[in-house]
């Protein structure tokens, strides 16, 4: 069964070639299926764990580590809402019961038309500007009760563009040509430059 499109498979093999060791792929190719889906799915864990040659269970033992790869579906927009000390002490508590509020639901879950995932989060080390928030981990800062209403609702607008769903980490991707990839190989085999700088170097000469 495979999981990533076409393009995205594309890209994955791009992404692999940029690593001497294979398994160092994994996480970015973590990232890449959790742009494509929104979250990484059981199926994406396969595929990736073919792709660098190690077991899926390998592949979910890492992803499970990091709570920033959600395993199971979420919202457009991830909303995690600071609730440590510095945030605490700013009115956190009174910014998340009023976040369940507008949106209908208990932090961790998922509104019904699938826009948003309301989150309590630890530290997000923005404590000078507390009480803060995070919308698909870009920050905001020093949020009143009234800021949140007013993101909720841009957000909500069909038209807002500012803040891709969740997953896309950056909306400009780097490319590595081919020619320019360490590929697969141990760095104690590595023992020379990289073939492409002595092309350059030719060519310049
Ligand atoms: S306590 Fe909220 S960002 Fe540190």
């Amino acid at each position: 069964m495979t999981f990533f499109t076409e393009e995205n498979l594309e890209l994955a093999h791009e992404i692999i070639g940029r690593y001497p060791k294979q398994r160092s792929a994994m996480i970015p190719l973590l990232h890449l299926a959790q742009e494509q889906a929104g979250w990484v799915t059981e199926e994406a864990m396969k595929q990736i764990g073919g792709l660098i040659g190690t077991s899926s269970a390998e592949v979910l033992g890492t992803c499970s580590f990091y709570e920033m790869f959600k395993r199971h579906e979420v919202g457009r927009y991830v909303v995690n809402i600071c609730t440590t000390m510095s945030c605490a002490l700013m009115g956190a508590e009174e910014l998340l019961e009023h976040a369940e509020t507008r949106l209908g639901i208990k932090a961790g879950s998922t509104t019904s038309d699938g826009l948003f995932t309301l989150e309590g989060a630890e530290c997000q080390a923005a404590c000078t500007e507390a009480p803060c928030l995070q919308v698909n981990y870009r920050h905001k800062y020093r949020v009143t009760l009234s800021d949140f209403d007013h993101l909720i609702d841009e957000l909500a607008d069909p038209k807002n563009e500012g803040t891709p769903r969740h997953g896309v980490l950056a909306q400009i991707r780097q490319h590595i040509p081919t020619e320019r990839s360490v590929g697969a190989m141990h760095p104690e085999s590595v023992n020379a430059p990289p073939v492409w700088i002595e092309e350059q170097k030719e060519a310049n000469s």
